[in-house]
């Protein structure tokens, strides 16, 4: 049976992903070696889908276990690359583990795709290659400037590495998709975003707040050169990324001309600020947030947001979710995620 191998397979996006391929038709395998995920993102998808998918507990650096589940999946039609580490201020830490985990795995990743001949590949890649941009909204030609962190780095020398390879290697066609700031759950709350420790990112940052986990969350500036002076995002739902990476594989699987390397934004070309994004959470959850103005965070872009015609127009994409949306779903998956935790204690009192 034709089938799509997504690498990230129970990370938050790779999930999605998954069960939006499950319903455009597509048999789906996953590699994930869980170092930034578990399996319960699997259980949500089979309770969405009905679909038991097989994961592949592999870390990508490790070329001979990567290497055999193509061995053991001769039927690969395509693959979906998720698989890196993406946090934006813990790459500025960290980043020789950046650059080892999220270069390495790509490499051994192409190798397979060469030696198998895999025809499709689509790369998770980042708004994060524009830098700190001159102009916004950026469109795909837009200068890819000094990337502002390690992992943004990381996402352009995937983009390099990838161009590179697509132009040697004749039977594999290639799309390298730039999210900007995926956000939200899927509508089920069955699947959404498990930030492993404490969040980086602000929507799991705000809605762990929300719910008590978190004593406080704090804004990491507001005396940047922006309408409110705290940084511009464009915010996007994840199951509107989702529905691209389908709409990307379709669309190579219709190209005639197969040695090729499109780019894509995928964003809604709204550009919204920290405190917009807080207030409206506190607009469709009800809840005060408790937040304080904290220091810059580095690595931080002060304000970016997309020109997503191309996507539009070439994919046929069609964005579903709007910012209240967003914010709607992340917080009733974390209502959800404390429902659950809460069982689990009641349970371990009784037994
Ligand atoms: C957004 C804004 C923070 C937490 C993300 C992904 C990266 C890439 C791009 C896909 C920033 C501020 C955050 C907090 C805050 N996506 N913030 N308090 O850095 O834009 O990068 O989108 O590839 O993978 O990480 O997202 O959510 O971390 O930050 O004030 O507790 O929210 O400073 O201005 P970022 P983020």
């Amino acid at each position: 049976m034709k089938t799509i191998l997504v690498t990230g397979g129970c990370g938050y996006i790779g999930s999605h992903t998954i069960v939006d391929l499950i319903e455009h038709g597509f048999h789906v395998i996953s590699i994930d070696d869980n170092s930034c995920s578990t399996d319960i993102a699997l259980i949500g998808i089979e309770k969405i889908t009905g679909k038991k998918i097989k994961n592949y507990k592999v870390d990508l650096k490790d070329y001979n276990d990567t290497r055999a589940v193509f061995q053991e999946n001769e039927n690969i039609i395509g693959i979906i690359h998720f698989a890196a580490y993406k946090a934006v201020g813990e790459s500025v830490e960290k980043p020789l583990s950046y650059y080892e985990n999220n270069i390495f795995g790509l490499i051994n990743l192409l190798k397979c795709v060469e030696e198998f001949k895999v025809p499709h590949f689509v790369f998770s890649s980042s708004c994060t290659v524009y830098g700190n941009p001159d102009f916004i909204p950026v469109t795909e030609n837009s200068p890819i400037k000094e990337a502002e962190s390690p992992y943004g780095a990381t996402k352009q020398m995937g983009e390099r590495i990838i161009k590179d390879f697509s132009f040697v290697v004749k039977n594999t066609s290639c799309i390298l998709l730039r999210y900007f700031n995926p956000v939200g759950a899927h509508p089920s709350s069955f699947i959404g975003e498990l930030p492993i420790g404490k969040p980086m990112n602000l929507v799991p940052a705000i809605t762990q707040t929300a719910i008590g986990k978190l004593p406080k969350m704090f804004v990491h500036g507001n005396d940047y050169d922006t309408r409110d002076g705290s940084c511009v995002r464009d915010y996007i739902h994840v199951c509107d990324i989702a529905n691209a990476h389908t709409l990307g594989l379709q669309y190579l699987i219709q190209q005639k001309n197969t040695s090729r390397c499109d780019v894509f934004n995928l964003g809604t070309g709204n550009g919204v600020t920290v405190l917009e994004a807080i207030k409206t959470f506190e607009k469709v959850s009800g809840v005060k947030l408790n937040y304080e103005i904290g220091n810059r965070r580095a690595g931080d872009v002060v304000a970016i947001y997309a020109n997503n015609e191309l996507a539009i127009e070439k994919l046929n994409w069609k964005i579903k979710y709007n910012l209240d949306t967003m914010m709607k779903t992340a917080w009733d998956w974390e209502l959800r995620l404390k429902a659950e935790d809460d069982l689990l204690k009641q349970q371990s009192l009784l037994n």
